[in-house]
């Protein structure tokens, strides 16, 4: 089947069968390795990508879901002010990273402020609910959010 949907701000076609994963799409076609192959069953969060403005896991799509849809892969995001605001954040603040769920933490971060731009800590760790973090304690994960929201809002309007 040939399938149409914007990728990273561009329109594409791919030819493909339709219970292929967005993952191997992503990695195989478009060579956009940034998705890792993780569990590969929905579990670990590190295939992340931005589906319709949601975080979701591209290892739990399959191909026939993503006709005309609009997905952003890490590759995609890191040319971004908004990508910028969030590195800076989490530099900040005192998170451990090992590097295994950047992706995913970085593409819930931008979902969850694209929502909600000054979220709440209920809501901020609800946001990361399907980023299986090892390494990453909730309150790091707040102080962190809450400092890319002073960095953006600071960068937008000039003040936080
Ligand atoms: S590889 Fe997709 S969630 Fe683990
Ligand atoms: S930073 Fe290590 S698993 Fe998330």
């Amino acid at each position: 089947m040939t399938i149409g949907f914007i990728l990273n701000g561009e329109d594409v076609v791919v030819r493909t069968e339709a219970d292929i994963r967005l993952i191997d799409i992503l990695r195989d076609t478009f060579g956009l390795t940034g998705a890792k192959n993780g569990c590969l069953t929905g579990k670990c969060g590190s295939c992340a990508v931005i589906f319709n403005g949601n975080i979701t896991q591209s290892c739990l799509i399959p191909a026939f879901r993503i006709r005309d849809s609009e997905i952003i892969t890490i590759e995609g995001f890191s040319q971004t002010d908004e990508y910028q605001d969030i590195i800076e954040g989490f530099a900040r603040s005192s998170l451990e990273n090992c590097g295994f769920c950047n992706t995913g933490k970085i593409l819930a971060a931008e979902s969850l402020l694209q929502r909600t731009p000054r979220p709440n800590r209920e809501e901020i760790l609800a946001g990361f609910d399907d980023v299986k973090c090892r390494c990453t304690d909730p309150e790091s994960l707040v102080e962190a959010i809450q400092a890319v929201v002073e960095i953006r809002q600071r960068r937008l309007y000039g003040r936080s």
